[in-house]
Order: structure tokens, then C-alpha cells, then sequence
């Protein structure tokens, strides 16, 4: 019966999301002035509802990890914007993580997936964490058979695909609900759909810092999500506790086995990927709907506030001899700094309230 109502309601958010998508139907922006401001976002495809809910019930589950403790919403927590308000994320027990959990609003809307860009698309993202020996750590083979045995699993697999339980299916349905958890009707977006008081004046001086000359944000930070999906190394410092910790050790070291490279004593971002000596320690550009939200920031979650990114960008960066040259010290003022900041603030909109549903018994 609960089971019942929790599918009401999301059909009617879903419908509600159909019959009043704001920024996502809006008309094609005119530039102002000078400055290239993006366009609102563009029309998610539909998600199947059945699929959907599908997909809500495994993210919930914590059966999808071997020892029945760890779920999808244990690291991206909905009530967080889908991060979780820590530096370096929560891990499998007993172990630990060497990266900054990203939120996961917007995220169907991304091409490159994860803080390297190492996967190209949420269906193959989501069977990194299942087997992941510091997230999920259990076998997709294992998980297939054990869902196979929950009768209603059986039954929301023949509704959402007229079939069985397969692992291509596990992670389509994930993929399916990822791609509801859209972010609507910021200040900007209203602003963006030409409603000039949506914008207090200092977020409209901030908007003009970031993409005028000024600050200049927008050399990575363009289009609709505020990122380019491209890679740079700002010089972010690692945090020391996950150079001299030997389980972040461990499990740095784990990562970099597992893809044929040797211990090293940073993060090489995008390096893994590409070996490119020129992508050491680069990553990707994040999206910034809702950032004010999702602090710690970085991929390592060493800057704890807006306002220390912004001195961060003020002082052109860090310290690394692979730091992208487009980093230079901006010189802002401090009413400046607090009117980027208030841009930064008017990303924020709303985003589906979602509910963990009963879990689905054996
Ligand atoms: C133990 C914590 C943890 C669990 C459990 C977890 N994640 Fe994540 N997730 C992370 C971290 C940390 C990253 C970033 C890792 C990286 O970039 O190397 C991430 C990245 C992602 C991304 C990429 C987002 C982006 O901006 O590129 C998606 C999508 C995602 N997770 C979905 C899921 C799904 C679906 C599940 C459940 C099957 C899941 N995660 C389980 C911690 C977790
Ligand atoms: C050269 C490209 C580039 C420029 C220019 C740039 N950024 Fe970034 N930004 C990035 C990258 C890459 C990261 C992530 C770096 C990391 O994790 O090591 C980032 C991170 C951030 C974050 C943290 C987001 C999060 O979820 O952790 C914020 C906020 C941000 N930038 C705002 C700004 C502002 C404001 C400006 C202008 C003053 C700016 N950026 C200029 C590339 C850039």
C-alpha cells in the first residue's frame, strides 16, 4: 500500500514536471550586450515512469552493496543535493575514498562522467560503483541472481521492461531516475527567461564578473550546466591526510593498479584517462546549478566555502608547475568577490523532492 502511494507521487511529480517545466521549455535566449550567457536548459527526453520508479527503488537499496549497508543515497544524499557535505566521501566499511562525492542534479544532462571523465555515460557509470572494492563491493553477477530471487523485483522488472532482471536493465533504470533530478527555476533561470528583477543588483555585478572580462569564468564554465566537460589542472594542493593516511593511500594506489599505473603521491586526474603528461592532475570543469548547496568544493573537497573558491580564482590558483595558463590573479575587490558570490547563490533552484520507498522484501 505505501508502495503504492510512493508510485502515486511520483507519477504526480512526474506529470507535474511534463506540465510546468519553466527553464525547460523556454524560448531561445537573446544575448545581452557583450556577454555570452548560456541558453536555459533544453528538454530532458521523457523518462518512462515504470523505469523510474524502478530506478528509485535501487537507489534506495542497500542490498546493491556486499555487505547490505551501502546504497546510492548513502553518498548522494537527496536532502544534500545528491552529494553528501563531506571532503573526501563515505566508503565501503572499513575503508576509505580519495574523492569528493559530486551532486548528482543535472547529471543527465552531462556527457563525461566522474572528476576524471573516465566514463561517457550514466548507464556505464553506475556499474562503477556497484563493484567498486571502496564503494558497493559486490559482484554484478552476485547482485543479478540475488534480484532475481526478490519477488518484487520480478514484478517491477516485467512492469518497467517486460522481462527479467539483468544487469543492463539494473543500470538503465538507475540512469532513468538519475535523469529526473533536474534542477528548475533558479533567480538565473528566471533572469535567463528575461525577468530583469529576478536578479538582485550584486548577483547582476557578480553575473557580469563571471562572464566579462573581469573574471572571465566563463572561459570553462560556458553552456547550459556552466561547464565546458573540459579538463584543467588549477593547481588545487592535495589535502595532507590523504597523502600520509595509508588507507587513502590504499586505495589511491588500488585505483591506479587497477588502470596499469604506478603508486604515485597525487591525484592525476585526467592523466589516468589520457596519459598525457600535459593532463596531470587536470579535472573537469564542474557543472555550478545549485553549487551553493554542495560545498566542500573541488574534487577533493579542500576548499570549504564559495568564498574560499573565490579568493582561490582571485589569486589565479594554486601552485603546480602544469597550472592551465588561463588562471591569472584577477585582483577583485571584496564588494566584487561578494557579488560573484551572490551569482553563485542565484543558481540555486528547486529539485524533486525524492523519498526512499519501502524496499522491495524478499
Ligand atoms: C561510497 C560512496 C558512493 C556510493 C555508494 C555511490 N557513489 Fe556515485 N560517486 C561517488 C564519488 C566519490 C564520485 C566521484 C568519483 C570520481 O570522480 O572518481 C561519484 C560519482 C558519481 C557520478 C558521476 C557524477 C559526475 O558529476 O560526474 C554518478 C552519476 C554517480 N556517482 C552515481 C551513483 C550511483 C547511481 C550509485 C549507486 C549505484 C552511486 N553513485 C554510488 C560516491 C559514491
Ligand atoms: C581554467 C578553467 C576555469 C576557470 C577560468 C574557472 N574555473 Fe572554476 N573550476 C574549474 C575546474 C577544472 C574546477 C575543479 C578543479 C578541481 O577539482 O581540481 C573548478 C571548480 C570550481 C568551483 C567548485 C565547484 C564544485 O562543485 O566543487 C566553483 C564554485 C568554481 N569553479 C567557480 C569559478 C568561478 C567563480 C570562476 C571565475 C572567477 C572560475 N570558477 C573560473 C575550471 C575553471
Amino acid at each position: 500500500m505505501r508502495g503504492a502511494t510512493g508510485c502515486l507521487a511520483l507519477l504526480v511529480f512526474l506529470l507535474c514536471l511534463l506540465s510546468s517545466p519553466p527553464d525547460l521549455l523556454a524560448k531561445p535566449l537573446k544575448l545581452q550586450g557583450p556577454l555570452q550567457l548560456p541558453s536555459p536548459l533544453a528538454v530532458m527526453p521523457l523518462q518512462d515512469p515504470a523505469k523510474v520508479e524502478l530506478g528509485r527503488a535501487l537507489f534506495f537499496d542497500r542490498r546493491l552493496s556486499g555487505d547490505g549497508t551501502v546504497s546510492c543515497a548513502v553518498c548522494h544524499i537527496p536532502d544534500e543535493a545528491f552529494a553528501d557535505g563531506q571532503k573526501i566521501s563515505s566508503a565501503y566499511p572499513t575503508n576509505k575514498h580519495w574523492r569528493h562525492t559530486p551532486s548528482l542534479l543535472n547529471a543527465g544532462y552531462l556527457d563525461v562522467f566522474f572528476w576524471d571523465g573516465r566514463s561517457r555515460s550514466l548507464e556505464a557509470q553506475a556499474q562503477g560503483p556497484i563493484h567498486s572494492s571502496f564503494e558497493m563491493n559486490l559482484n554484478p553477477r552476485y547482485l543479478v541472481a540475488k534480484l532475481r530471487e526478490i519477488s518484487a523485483y520480478q514484478q517491477l522488472f516485467e512492469k518497467a521492461w517486460g522481462g527479467g532482471v539483468t544487469l543492463e536493465r539494473i543500470v538503465a533504470s538507475l540512469a532513468a531516475f538519475e535523469r529526473i533530478l533536474l534542477v528548475s527555476d533558479s533567480p538565473f533561470d528566471r533572469y535567463l527567461r528575461g525577468d530583469q528583477t529576478a536578479l538582485s543588483s550584486e548577483a547582476k555585478q557578480g553575473l557580469e564578473i563571471f562572464f566579462g572580462s573581469r573574471g572571465n569564468c566563463v572561459q570553462c564554465h560556458s553552456g547550459r550546466l556552466l561547464s565546458d566537460q573540459k579538463f584543467y589542472n588549477l593547481g588545487v594542493a592535495e589535502l595532507p591526510e590523504l597523502i600520509s593516511d595509508p588507507q587513502h593511500r590504499a586505495t589511491r594506489n588500488f585505483f591506479l593498479a587497477e588502470l596499469g599505473l604506478e603508486p604515485m603521491d597525487r591525484d592525476p586526474g585526467y592523466y589516468a584517462v589520457t596519459r598525457r603528461d600535459e593532463d596531470m592532475g587536470a579535472f573537469r570543469t564542474p557543472p555550478l546549478r545549485q553549487v551553493a548547496e554542495t560545498a566542500p568544493y573541488m574534487h577533493n573537497g579542500s576548499l570549504a566555502s564559495l568564498t574560499e573558491v573565490i579568493e582561490f580564482f582571485d589569486r589565479g590558483g594554486g601552485d603546480d608547475p602544469n597550472k592551465s595558463p588561463l588562471l591569472k590573479p584577477l585582483g577583485l575587490s571584496s564588494t566584487e568577490k561578494q557579488a560573484l558570490e551572490a551569482f553563485l547563490q542565484s543558481l540555486s533552484g528547486s529539485y524533486p523532492l525524492v523519498r526512499a520507498p519501502r524496499p522491495p522484501g524478499f
